[in-house]
């Protein structure tokens, strides 16, 4: 059960102060007061709201108090009383910034479905999806004017979970809003999926403008972890939510399955998976074993496995993942802190997406300790 949490938790950092936590807690409790005890900054980037939601899944799995009351009262304090999201511009569209959208349903659910501030904040970013650039054929665009016809895997987890959540609280038969979610991952899995390998590239542009384009399905060169493991996770998280009896959900239940499938073949003996998946870089010289996609794919197997959505088959691939996590990762500090190690900090499509120009930024970002800077 602690996987979810600790994987969230670790995925992001941002930088509020905490006592420092006590080394006998559960690993996702303990993992969570030690990014607390470090100094936090509040704001509502996909990074620090990705933040929150371990740390508000670690209070609650623990009945942690004044870690609830600390993530709540983050939230909270990104909406002002008349449900103005701070800092939220309704005319930049970068799908990242949905991705607030969810701890506010969270505590709007949570907290008794009674708050007029959040359900204000959430139907303002629901509404800016209606106005939303979009390719020739529908898709949401990752950002614009930077990234124009272009969707990336990460951004399909941070608009598509928002999208889902709120449609299921506030619209469940606007069957027109389901079939616009599926959409989404419909268009990624015909641009992006290797049938082969049933893994898929970072992200495409319809429009096959940018240098790293394929001339033909508009793909990005390479398979990087952590935009597969966003993605693993998208399909885990929206099927929680999404009707069964519509179309769209046994569509996604098969994009979940191949790539499950496909993860399986591609994990390392380590337990965990390499930055740059695709061959034939598994192995080679500046390519390593990754933790935050690793924690993602565990996350994935396990909370899929515990919904019925994947096989039990599966297990035994994500306790390995998650041995390795505990072996490897996870640093136990001299304070009694944690520390999570061997991850990158940022990858990105704003260079020509090769191998070769994305590993000199692993040189420099690798392995960054998740300490809060
Ligand atoms: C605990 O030690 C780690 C590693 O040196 C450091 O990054 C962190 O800031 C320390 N935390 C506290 C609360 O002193
Ligand atoms: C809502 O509150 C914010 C922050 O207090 C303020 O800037 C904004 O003008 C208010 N908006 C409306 C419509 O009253
Ligand atoms: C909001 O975003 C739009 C589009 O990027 C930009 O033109 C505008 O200046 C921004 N407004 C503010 C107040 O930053
Ligand atoms: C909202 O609901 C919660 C939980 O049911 C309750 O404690 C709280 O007083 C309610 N708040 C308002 C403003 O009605
Ligand atoms: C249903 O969803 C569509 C697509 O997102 C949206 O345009 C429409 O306004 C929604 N309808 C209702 C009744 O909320
Ligand atoms: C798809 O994956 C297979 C197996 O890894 C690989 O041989 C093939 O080159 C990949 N295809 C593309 C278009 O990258």
């Amino acid at each position: 059960m602690h996987i979810p949490v600790l994987t969230l938790a670790l995925l992001a950092y941002s930088t509020v102060t905490f006592a420092a936590p006590k080394p006998d807690q559960p690993y996702s409790q303990w993992m969570a007061n030690s990014f607390l005890s470090k100094s936090q900054k509040i704001n509502q980037h996909y990074v620090a709201s990705v933040l929150y939601e371990g740390l508000q899944r670690a209070a609650s799995l623990h009945q942690d108090s004044a870690l609830l009351s600390f993530t709540s009262n983050a939230v909270s304090s990104l909406v002002s009383a008349n449900g103005t999201l701070l800092g939220w511009n309704s005319t930049y569209y970068s799908i990242d910034d949905l991705r607030v959208g969810n701890n506010i349903l969270h505590f709007w659910n949570s907290e008794g479905r009674n708050s007029s501030k959040y359900e204000t904040a959430a139907t303002a970013l629901r509404k800016q999806i209606d106005r939303w650039p979009r390719t020739p054929t529908g898709g949401m665009w990752h950002r614009d004017p930077v990234y124009k016809n272009q969707m990336w895997l990460d951004g399909i987890y941070m608009g598509q979970t928002f999208y889902a959540t709120y449609t299921s609280y506030f619209e469940p038969s606007n069957t027109t809003a389901w079939n616009d979610i599926a959409h989404q991952f419909d268009l990624v899995e015909q641009h992006c999926r290797n049938v082969t390998s049933n893994l898929l590239v970072h992200g495409y542009d319809e429009s096959k403008k940018a240098v790293w384009a394929d001339p033909v399905t508009g793909g990005a060169p390479h398979v990087w972890d952590r935009a597969v493991g966003w993605y693993f996770m998208a399909l885990v998280e929206v099927l929680q939510v999404y009707p069964k009896e519509l179309p769209g959900y046994v569509k996604l239940r098969g994009y979940l399955a191949a790539l499950a499938e496909g993860l399986q073949k591609a994990q390392d003996a380590s337990g965990g998976w390499w930055l740059v998946m695709d061959e034939p870089y598994p192995g080679m010289e500046g390519n390593y074993i990754e933790s935050s996609g690793t924690a993602m794919f565990a996350y994935g197997y396990l909370k899929g496995i515990g919904t019925g959505l994947l096989e039990e088959r599966y297990r035994a691939t994500a306790t390995k993942a998650y041995g390795l996590m505990i072996e490897r990762f996870v640093t136990r500090e001299a304070n009694g802190t944690l520390s999570w190690e061997r991850t990158v900090e940022v990858g990105s499509l704003n260079t020509d997406g090769s191998y070769e120009v994305s590993n000199l930024l692993l040189l420099v970002c690798a392995p960054v300790l998740m300490n809060g800077t």
